[in-house]
């Protein structure tokens, strides 16, 4: 695992858009896992710009997000589908057929979990872009006894509902059930860039990186996986011991 520490937040996204558009450029078919949320906003905004700088096309990318909300149509301006399409999907040439989300309107939501884990086990991540919450979850991963290797449909925890809903006009219209990717799903991604910003989650990345692996903190699965890069701004990575054998600390 190697750990960046960056000073500015523009540093850190282009950083984290250079990773990307770097497998954009070498693999002929190349399969990016992306992310929602606030932590991948400015990184978006870095890729457009590197790739618009660059004349690099996305027309032979295909992506796979990490989850949608159950419920939300794709043109409701708070379905990841929306948001995918606002910060990133319309400036670049995306090609339509090729950037999947899970349908949060899908009738039988089993069925529709099988029909996405298909199509990633057809389409192996080069990449999986992840953010964390606050209680540690990736995805919509919530800390579990248990946690699922494929996608599936989980009602979401309290404090996450509560945490998104600064997107929302009301509290009580945050779903209370989205899709999401498994953490089995995720870690079978070739590379993973973990991307953390802000003192609100220095805790959850000291337990997610130099605590115990354990369910309860998902995130902390990611010290199992041999590609790991996590991206965090000063404040995210304050707690961070520079001791842990696992960890290349790199300061920007
Ligand atoms: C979003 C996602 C979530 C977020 C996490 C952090 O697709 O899967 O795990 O990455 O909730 O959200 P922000 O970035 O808004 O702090």
């Amino acid at each position: 695992m190697i750990i960046k520490r960056f000073d500015r937040q523009e540093e850190l996204d282009q950083y984290a858009a250079h990773l990307i558009t770097n497998i954009v450029r070498e693999k002929e078919q190349p399969v990016l896992g992306l992310a929602t949320g606030s932590t991948p906003v400015g990184i978006y905004k870095a890729i457009i710009e590197e790739a618009s700088r660059t004349r690099l096309s996305f027309g032979h990318v295909t992506t796979y997000n990490l989850d949608e909300y159950v419920g939300l149509a794709p043109n409701h301006e708070q379905s990841y589908s929306y948001y995918m399409n606002e910060h990133l999907f319309r400036h670049l040439d995306f090609q339509p057929g090729k950037t999947h989300l899970p349908d949060g309107l899908a009738a039988d939501p089993e069925a529709e979990c099988k029909r996405y884990d298909e199509m990633l086990a057809n389409h192996p991540l080069d990449v999986q872009l992840l953010g964390v919450g606050h209680n540690g979850h990736i995805g919509f991963n919530e800390p579990d006894a248990e946690l699922h290797g494929g996608t599936h449909v989980v009602r979401l925890k309290e404090e996450t509902r509560t945490a998104n809903a600064r997107f929302f006009d009301r509290a009580e219209e945050v779903p209370e059930f989205a899709f999401t990717m498994g953490v089995g799903s995720i870690l079978k991604s070739k590379m993973i860039i973990l991307v953390a910003r802000g003192a609100d989650k220095a805790d959850i990345i000291k337990k997610a990186l130099q605590g115990p692996i354990t369910t309860a903190c998902p995130a902390s699965l990611l010290q199992t996986h041999a590609n790991v890069i996590v991206l965090l701004d000063a404040e995210a990575g304050r707690e961070l011991s520079e001791d842990g054998t696992r960890i290349q600390m790199v300061h920007s």
